[in-house]
């Protein structure tokens, strides 16, 4: 399985550093977190904040969107250096035309749902789309606790894309630890984000690779 670290969770005063930190210790992809204050009651950062940390890594940028609006900032998250793009199905703007902006830039595109969102909703979507984040907390904050009931939306959108032959990756988002991983490997995550269980732990080259080899227990 895939790790992103989520950096709302490492010391913004040192984000440069702590990416280089997650970067060595064999972290996949660099999960970040852009909050507006509007579509989730907390705020982040922005395109400014992304492009002064991209010198830091080669490792892939996994820029969550938790915004309104998502599609009026496509461009400003592609010059910042996104390499992957995912936006929430519920922040408003035209889902079609938002992939196709992330996809017209060059980048991979990810469509991400609530907890209260069925997985039904993005089966339009999935032949243009690189991801799909199951999110397993409410969006808004880290350290909140893993939403086990969500792992059957990852079952019946893995049976999708089987049934019509796609292959769309599956990111789980939120309170993804030690302790949580093995539900999401069970049902075939792809990606597991982790921001507390990798930024907080004693030893985060050992946390990040229990939970890359999590779908390889037996
Ligand atoms: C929550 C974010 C998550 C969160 C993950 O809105 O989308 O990426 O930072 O952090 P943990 O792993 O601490 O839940
Ligand atoms: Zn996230």
């Amino acid at each position: 399985m895939k790790v992103a670290p989520s950096l709302l969770s490492c010391d913004f005063s040192k984000m440069g550093e702590e990416i280089v930190r997650v970067d060595q210790a064999g972290a996949d992809l660099i999960h970040l977190d852009v909050m507006d204050g509007h579509f989730v009651p907390n705020i982040t950062m922005g395109p400014a904040v992304i492009a002064g940390v991209r010198p830091y890594t080669k490792l892939p940028f996994d820029v969550h969107l938790m915004i309104d609006d998502p599609l009026k900032y496509i461009d400003a998250f592609a010059d910042a250096g996104a390499d992957i793009i995912t936006f929430h199905a519920e922040a408003g703007s035209d889902i079609a035309a938002t992939i196709a902006k992330i996809n017209a830039r060059g980048l991979k595109a990810g469509l991400v749902i609530k907890p209260k969102t069925p997985a039904e909703v993005v089966f339009p979507y999935l032949s243009e789309l690189y991801m799909v984040v199951v999110m397993t907390v409410e969006p808004g904050f880290g350290g909140q606790s893993f939403m086990a009931d969500m792992m059957p939306k990852v079952t019946v959108l893995k049976e999708e894309c089987r049934r019509r032959g796609l292959s769309v990756q599956i990111e789980a988002d939120g309170g993804i630890s030690e302790k949580t991983v093995g539900a999401a490997a069970a049902v075939g995550v792809d990606i597991c984000v982790s921001g507390t269980g990798v930024f907080k732990a004693k030893d985060t080259a050992a946390a990040i690779r229990f939970l890359q080899n999590a779908d390889r227990k037996g």
